[in-house]
């Protein structure tokens, strides 16, 4: 798919078929993942992939995660991490930059995906649910929890219209 076409006809999908996705697709958006561009070029991603049950409803069961009813549905989950001591100042960035390329590759090979806050946004220091529950040492934030799995083709999705660039461009 051409690059701009894929940008402007991504969709967040919450519904997903029952049907695993091979291997090698999944090293492919990772491969997506890692081309990002990253501050001083540290590359401090780890992708966690969870397809274990048990660990789908521990974070189920977390307080601090949003529209988690549609986890269970997902063929996994991909967790994008971010080694804060590799990158202490822009973990942040680095690891939603990275996650963006895996929804536009996820787009690209047929996948469906929406991306989840991996840290409580009450308090986006915080992040020992997630940490707990998937077993991530202190040290890397979970920044993006992205649901992946096939697009349920009979998924009902609202339009959304874009805002008009007169209001978000201002010329200097
Ligand atoms: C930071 C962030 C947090 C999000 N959190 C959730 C979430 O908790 N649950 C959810 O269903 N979608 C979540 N989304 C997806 C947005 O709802 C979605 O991107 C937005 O409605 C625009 O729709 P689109 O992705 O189809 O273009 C999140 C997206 C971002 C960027």
């Amino acid at each position: 798919m051409e690059t701009l076409e894929c940008i402007k006809t991504r969709r967040s999908r919450r519904k997903f078929l029952d049907k695993e996705v091979p291997q090698e697709i999944i090293e492919k958006i990772i491969e997506a993942g890692k081309c990002a561009p990253s501050g001083d070029n540290k590359q401090p991603w780890k992708f966690y992939i969870i397809r274990e049950k048990n660990i789908k409803k521990a974070i189920v069961t977390l307080d601090d995660v949003y529209n988690k009813q549609i986890i269970p549905g997902c063929d996994f989950i991909l967790i994008v991490g971010v080694d804060t001591n590799l990158s202490p100042i822009s973990y942040i960035e680095d690891g939603v930059i990275a996650a963006q390329n895996v929804l536009l590759a996820c787009h690209d090979l047929g996948l469906g995906a929406v991306y989840l806050s991996g840290f409580n946004l009450k308090d986006p220091q915080d992040a020992k649910g997630i940490q707990k529950a998937v077993n991530i040492p202190d040290s890397i934030m979970p920044i993006s929890m992205l649901l992946i799995g096939y697009p349920d083709p009979h998924e009902q999705i609202g339009s959304k219209s874009l805002k008009n660039n007169k209001d978000l461009i201002e010329y200097r």
